[in-house]
This record gives C-alpha cells, structure tokens and sequence, in this order.
C-alpha cells in the first residue's frame, strides 16, 4: 500500500475565487476550447485547474513537523489558497509567472510522496522524483481536465467513448505538442518571416497555419456559394408596414437565420389541398423590450406570415403557435381549426406529404436581430439544387430520434438543398486545403514523408492533416 498524505482538497478549496472564474469563462470568446468545437457538458477550465493543483497538493495539516500549530498551518494554506486564487484567472492561464509558483508546489508534494513511499515494492518504477505521475480521465468528455493536467506540467492521457469527444482531446493535448516551436508553412508568413527574423514558441505556428487557412477556406466558400446567402434590403414598402425599421430604410442586412415552419395538407376536407403549418409557438423573440412575433394572416383558402413587434396583446394564443394547448399537445389546422392528432401528422408525413414553409427571415441589425417577413425570393434561395445528400439511415431510437417517424429516415432529410450545398461546399474546401498544406510544408522544408498522423508522422503530410483537423 502507497502512504499517502491529506491532500488540500480534502481540507479546504477558496470556492468564492474558484466560482467567480468558473462564471466569467463563459463569457470568453477568444482562446478557449469551447470555441473549437461544441460540446454539451463543458466543464470550467478555471474548476479543472483547481481540482487538479488541490488533489496534487498536501495539505498542510499533513505535515506536523514543519506546520507545528493549526496556526502555522491556516497560514501556510492561505498561503497555497493565494496561488490557487491567481492559478484560476482566465487572463493566468498560460502565464509563466502564474503557472511556475503552480507547479513548484505540485513537485514539492510529489517529492514528499516519493520520500514516504521509498520502501514501496515498486517504488522504482511509481515514486520517481524526476516524473510527476501521468494523469488519465477516462471519461473525458469536453477535456477540461486533461487539457488542465497538462498545463499544470503532468503528462496527460484522455480517452472517450464519443468519437467527437476523442477528436477534441485530440486537437487540445495531442496535437499542438507534436508541432511546438515550428514555423507556419503559409507562403504569406514564410515571406514575412524572410524579411524579419521571428521565433514560434509553443504552438504559435500551428495557430497561425490554422488562421491562414482557415481564411482562405472562408473567402473561398463566399466565391462558391456566397450568392446563395444575399443581404436583404430594407424597402421603403417594408418601412412602411413596420415603422420600427426606419433606422434601416435602405441598408442591406446580413441574414443569420431562416425560421422554417413545417406543413402538412390540412384534414378538414374543404381544404384538403392547403399545407398548413406545425408551429409550436409563434412567439420569436421573447426577451422584455424586445419581443417580436409571427402573425399568421390567414386569407380565403391561403395564408401568409408577417411579423410584428412588441408584446402580444394575447400572448396565450401567440405562445401556443397552431398547438392545441400546452407543449405536448397535438396541432390544429391554422385555416379550419380542425384538430391534428399526433398519428394524423406522423401518417401524412411518412406517406410524403409533409413540406415546408418559411415564417420568418432574421438579420443582424445594430447589436440587435432584425425579424423580417419570408419573401419568395429569399424562400427560392434555400430550394438550390443539392450536388450531393446524406443517404445514411438514422436509427430510431424512440423518444430521442423521433424525426423517423415523420418519414425523415436519413440525415439528408433534415436539411434544406442550400445547407447541403454549404456542408458539400465546406467538406470539399477542406480537401482542397489539406492538399495546399501539405505542398506548403513540404515547400517549408518539412519530410514529405507520407507518414500520417495516425501513424505518429510529423511530416507535411501529418502536419496538413493536423492543421484540418482544426479547420474541419
Ligand atoms: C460528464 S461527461 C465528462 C465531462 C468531462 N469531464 C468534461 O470536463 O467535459 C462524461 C463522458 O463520459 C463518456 N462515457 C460514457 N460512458 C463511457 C464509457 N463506457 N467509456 C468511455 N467513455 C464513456 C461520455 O461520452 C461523456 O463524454
């Protein structure tokens, strides 16, 4: 058996400093990892940091001879809290300054663990002064933990079953360290760098490849498909309908989403040939001060959607959007009123007669959305041609992948022709830059080797297909 002494995290943590930097890291959105891939259940690097320096850590109550008085040792784990305190910091994160004081307190314990255990069977080989123990989560997840035990100078192993949650791993503590110190391979900074002499610490000129690239992918998507995705102009005619859009009147907007309402033909058998919509609420932008809401203007045998602002003066009804009641209930036909039971739906949509319409088109305005009425021109944009569509088979899992049973049965069928000419277009440029990559780092000077990454290269090849890794 190791002997082991009470560690810090068993004793005592500074939560105030740990919670404050665990809450401010989700307003980050520069650097940090939740920006290179999404990923549901994100753990704080600022709590990831302190678990693992108060585990690593004794506390000083472990220590009698030296801490003699439950005063001396309060103080002496204050004086750790101090470090603990500035370690957590966002702006800390990779400072050196920070980090040392850090690590020079994980290496102090570590050598007292490796005096107390100098009897151990197989003390040679676990109690090692000159190497810290490896840190493994096997559960990774998001790899705040790994990524952490990195940086505080273990080395760090991370395994998952979720093949995203590998990747991402893979692109925090893996990869960089392959590449630490390179220069970029990019013609633009291979030129700068020929005119002024400069030093790529760390992982720098990966970061700068990544930049490089990923730009080039980005200008090259909007000459491709960028006219599938105009601006919208704010018409006069529109002002007009909607005086809250006068700030606008005559600029041309960015549009950021596209609000689609499912149909079906409505059962009431006088309007038997109307698609009328499956909307769960009507209601937009909730937000006080803020609000915005589709209003269905239903016309004869047709209807049309505008938009207003402002508070609903029914906001039940508005809130409900063609449901019956409450969320789970079933839909009713907007024209008719004729109810739609949940069978009803599923039985048109699997015998093909589900399609879809646009409800409303969302512009970035002046640090606020813009909510616009759909125009046949904008709903005309998202029925483009699709080169190419997933025909994988989703699997039915009830209750969770619910979509089969309204007939979309293969991932193709849960986009629009324009999304599948955007992820078709976006898979192909990132083809086309891993090829440029590798021509470029082997221009650099790097082994044009073949080896891939996969198989522990460092060459252009494993280095193009490391800098995708990113892009993709
Ligand atoms: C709560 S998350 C971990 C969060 C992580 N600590 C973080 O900071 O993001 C749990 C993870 O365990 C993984 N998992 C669940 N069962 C597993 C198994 N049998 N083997 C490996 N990983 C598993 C899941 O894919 C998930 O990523």
């Amino acid at each position: 058996m190791a002997v082991t002494r009470k560690k810090l995290i068993e004793v005592a943590l500074p939560l105030d400093a740990i919670n404050a930097a665990s809450r401010r890291e989700k307003s980050i959105r520069h650097g940090h990892p939740s920006t290179l891939h999404l990923w549901w259940a994100r753990r704080p690097l600022a709590a990831a940091r302190a678990v693992i320096f108060a585990q690593m850590v004794d506390d000083p109550s472990s220590d009698p001879v030296r801490f003699t008085t439950k005063e001396a040792q309060e103080r002496e784990r204050e004086r750790l809290f101090g470090i603990l305190e500035e370690l957590v910091k966002w702006e800390n994160t990779s400072k050196r300054s920070v980090l040392e004081p850090a690590r020079l307190e994980i290496q102090r314990s570590w050598e007292r663990m490796c005096a107390d255990n100098v009897d151990h069977p197989h003390a040679q080989e676990l109690f090692r002064c000159d190497r810290l123990p490896a840190f493994h989560d096997p559960f990774a997840g998001g790899g705040a933990l790994p990524l952490e035990a990195q940086r505080l100078g273990l080395e760090a192993h991370a395994s998952d079953l979720n093949p995203v949650a590998v990747l991402i791993n893979k692109a925090m503590i893996e990869i960089p360290p392959k590449f630490t110190g390179n220069p970029p391979c990019n013609p633009e900074s291979r030129s700068a760098t020929e005119l002024v002499e400069r030093e790529w610490g760390g992982a720098q000129g990966l970061a700068e490849d990544v930049r490089y690239y990923g730009k080039w992918m980005r200008d090259e998507a909007r000459r491709r498909i960028g006219h599938l995705y105009p601006k919208i102009k704010v018409t006069p005619e529109m002002v007009r309908e909607r005086p809250d859009l006068s700030s606008y009147e005559g600029r041309e907007l960015t549009v950021i989403a596209w609000l689609w309402a499912r149909t079906v033909r409505s059962p009431n058998p006088a309007f038997a040939d109307v698609d009328v919509p499956l909307v769960s609420t009507w209601m937009l932008s909730t937000k006080k001060g803020k609000e915005a809401y589709v209003e269905p203007v239903i016309e004869g045998d047709s209807y049309r959607f505008g938009i207003r602002v402002g508070p609903p003066s029914d906001p039940t009804t508005v809130r409900r959007g063609t449901k019956s009641g409450g969320s789970h209930s079933p839909f009713v036909c907007l024209i008719s009123g004729s109810p739609m039971p949940f069978e009803y739906v599923r039985t048109e949509a699997r015998a093909g007669r589900m399609s879809s319409r646009l409800m409303a088109v969302v512009a970035q305005g002046d640090q606020a959305r813009v909510y616009l009425p759909p125009t046949e021109r904008e709903a005309a944009l998202a029925c483009t041609e699709a080169p190419w569509q997933p025909e994988l088979q989703i699997a039915h899992w009830p209750g969770r992948t619910n979509v089969v049973e309204y007939g979309l049965t293969t991932f193709g069928d849960l986009f629009t022709p324009r999304q599948l000419v955007a992820l078709t277009t976006l898979s192909d440029l990132l083809g086309e830059a891993t090829n440029r990559i590798r021509r470029d780092a082997a221009a650099a000077g790097l082994p044009d080797d073949d080896r891939p990454l996969r198989d522990g290269g460092t060459g252009a090849r494993a280095y193009a297909e490391a800098v995708a890794v990113y892009l993709g």
